[in-house]
């Protein structure tokens, strides 16, 4: 069977990780829910998410920010004849998206008090985290998620709102929240797989790296290394540590450069040159935007495709 997806212009491969970690929990691999672990909350069950960045203006997570999202949503539920549960996004530093912390309340109130809306609670996504140099920096983010949402939730009780929801935590920083903390669930998404960016966050191990994109060797001159996936295939991401990329069983190869179809390598340090229609694999950098290139993906064990997987979720996201 897996000579089947050979020949291919880059062919996917979810590797063992994830199919044995399937197996363990007696369900298939999927990308989004389907984790296996039941502190993992399935975020889609929150209708919308509203927050504007800073105070109440800006763009929200899933719509129009701060209070123009309230107004759109009371429509919507007016129009639908639904209510709709609502979650109030909060920025813990990543400036991206989320009512400042001190405007959380005043959004709240405005959510509660809006007809058609049900105000479920607060999320957060701290994805400042990855910018941070070592462990140390990592835990600092998390914290300061932790806390920050702590200290918002006692806010919103002390002005008499229920919170049942406090939703936080990414692959990197889930490890320093806990329930103690307020959280009620945490959205770590990338872990499923694990990609470099991950690696070099020492959040997980060599071996938990469970995705690879098998390429072909195309081309050889010197110690040059040509193979059939480039930035369509790998993304033009670049990490300041693994750059676009790094082959798996290779470690003196160095991607140098991406085109479209092609990714060109130096292989001055490797030990042996691979030969032409040579497969390679590819661990990503930044796994979220591969899969969501991919219409399928492999589930291999022990050199053998034993699963094809759907990836439901490819170009959802706009
Ligand atoms: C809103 C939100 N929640 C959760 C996640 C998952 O984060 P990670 O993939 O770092 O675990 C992301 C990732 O981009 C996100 O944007």
């Amino acid at each position: 069977m897996a000579e089947e997806f050979q020949g291919s212009l880059a062919h996917v491969l979810a590797s063992t990780q994830a199919v044995q970690q399937a197996e363990d929990d007696g369900a298939p691999p999927s990308v989004a829910g389907g984790t296996g672990r039941d502190d993992v909350g399935d975020f889609r069950q929150w209708g919308v998410v509203v927050g504007g960045v800073g105070e109440h203006e800006g763009i929200g997570a899933r719509g129009p920010g701060g209070q123009r999202a309230v107004q759109g949503y009371r429509e919507l539920a007016r129009s639908t004849g639904r209510t709709i549960p609502v979650l109030v996004e909060v920025d813990t530093g990543m400036n991206r998206v989320g009512a400042a912390p001190a405007a959380v309340v005043k959004l709240a109130e405005e959510v509660s008090r809006a007809p058609g809306l049900e105000f479920r609670g607060v999320m957060t996504h701290a994805g400042h985290s990855h910018d941070a140099s070592d462990e140390l920096g990592i835990e600092a983010v998390g914290r300061q998620e932790a806390a920050v949402m702590g200290g918002v939730r006692e806010d919103l009780e002390a002005a008499g709102l229920d919170v049942p929801v406090a939703s936080a935590g990414s692959s990197i920083t889930s490890a320093y929240l806990t329930a103690a903390d307020g959280i009620t669930e945490i959205r770590p998404g990338t872990y499923v797989y694990n990609d470099l960016r991950i690696l070099g966050r020492h959040a997980c191990t060599p071996d938990a790296l469970a995705a690879t994109v098998l390429a072909t060797v195309v081309s050889t001159s010197g110690r040059r290394i040509t193979i059939d996936a480039g930035s369509k295939t790998l993304t033009p991401t670049k990490d300041a540590t693994y750059g676009y990329g790094h082959l798996r069983h290779r470690p003196g190869a160095v991607f140098t450069r991406l085109s479209e179809e092609h990714g060109v390598l130096d292989a001055r340090d490797d030990l042996s040159m691979p030969s032409i229609g040579d497969k390679v694999q590819v661990l990503p950098v930044h796994v979220c935007v591969w899969m969501d290139l991919q219409a399928e993906v492999y589930g291999v064990r022990g050199g053998r495709v034993v699963e094809r997987i759907t990836v439901d979720a490819m170009r959802h996201s706009l």
